[in-house]
């Protein structure tokens, strides 16, 4: 499978990154069947996966460390994060020597502060980030939600490496990374991995909500209704040009410089139609289309 250069650290791995939070999550998936499609994903070519020790209280490490051994070490980049809450420079080391013990693993290819914590000062965990680093444990430094200021000074922070990438919220529908923080990131060669890229499935045509709790039921229905007309030109796209709508959403996504789409899926049919993402391009018409359809969305700000 076509291999992309992660940025300014040569790395080539997939275009497309497998997203792992739902296997950690037993309401959507078994512990066999989570290992199952994440052998088959790196056997089809995948050979980077996303996780974080928070995704099922660690669950979902553990079912990946699983999953991999019957690979080489070196044939899976391994992405993981530290939570919010173990930003303080002891919490970070215990937080990467748990994320290794369940991954089953001696290092960690690219390790991610999952979201910034305004009470922990950014040079703090900095400095137990490159420690990790200087003592092998992970390979790679990374940031996951952190805007502009906030990637500049931890950047500042490091002396010995840089900040190889953000893990960033980013479809062809939620756009506001490319106001600065993207093309910051792609002036500076650091690569932006995109969650959220099938927009949770909504983007593609998903109109089943998984929430018991009501308010959350009828925002996700008010969302779908406020997308259908953007989610039937994405459908009408893929149509004429013999492919599916989450082919056209990932390849948006990919297509970009520097930019990788994070993607999860409990189903073998709907890996391998993702798949059909990588190897071709959208052309200006059908770009232009879909950044017409973006405009005419309007979303209520409380049910996006
Ligand atoms: N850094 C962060 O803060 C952060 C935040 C959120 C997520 N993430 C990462 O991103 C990963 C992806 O999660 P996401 O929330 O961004 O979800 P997503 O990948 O945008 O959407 C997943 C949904 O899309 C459906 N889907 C997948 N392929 C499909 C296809 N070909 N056709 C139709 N439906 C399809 C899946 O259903 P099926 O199971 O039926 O295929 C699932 O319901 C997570 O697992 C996690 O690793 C990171």
């Amino acid at each position: 499978m076509e291999r992309k250069t992660l940025g300014w650290t040569g790395e080539k791995i997939s275009p497309l990154i497998l997203g792992s939070w739902e296997y950690g999550t037993i309401s959507i998936i078994d512990e066999a069947n989570a290992v199952k499609i994440i052998r088959k994903a790196i056997e089809m070519g995948i050979n980077a996966i996303d996780t974080a020790e928070s995704y099922g209280n660690g669950l979902s490490e553990i079912v990946i460390g699983k999953a991999i051994k019957q690979f080489k070490r070196e044939e899976v980049f391994i992405i993981t994060k530290v939570s919010i809450d173990h930003l303080r420079y002891d919490d970070v080391l215990r937080a990467a020597e748990g994320s290794l013990k369940r991954l089953e693993t001696n290092y960690i290819d690219l390790y991610l502060v999952h979201w910034p914590n305004h009470y922990v000062p950014i040079r703090e965990t900095a400095k137990a980030m490159e420690r990790l680093f200087n003592e092998g444990k992970i390979r790679y430094i990374g940031l996951s939600n952190f805007s502009l200021p906030l990637l500049r000074e931890f950047r500042e922070h490091l002396s010995k490496t840089d900040v190889a990438a953000n893990e960033l919220h980013y479809n062809l529908l939620f756009r506001d990374v490319e106001k600065e923080v993207l093309p910051y990131m792609q002036k500076e060669n650091i690569p932006l991995l995109a969650y959220d890229s099938l927009g949770l499935g909504y983007l593609v045509g998903r109109k089943e909500v998984r929430n018991e709790y009501r308010w959350y039921v009828l925002a996700r229905e008010a969302y779908i209704r406020s997308i259908e007309s953007l989610v039937n030109e994405i459908s009408l796209i893929a149509k004429e040009l013999n492919k599916t709508p989450a082919q056209v959403v990932l390849n948006w996504l990919i297509s970009k410089d520097n930019v990788f789409a994070i993607f999860n899926t409990t189903k073998e049919e709907h890996l391998k139609d993702n798949l059909g993402s990588i190897g071709w391009k959208l052309g200006d018409n059908e770009l232009r289309r879909i950044d017409e359809a973006v405009k005419r969305v309007i979303i209520d700000y409380f049910v996006r």
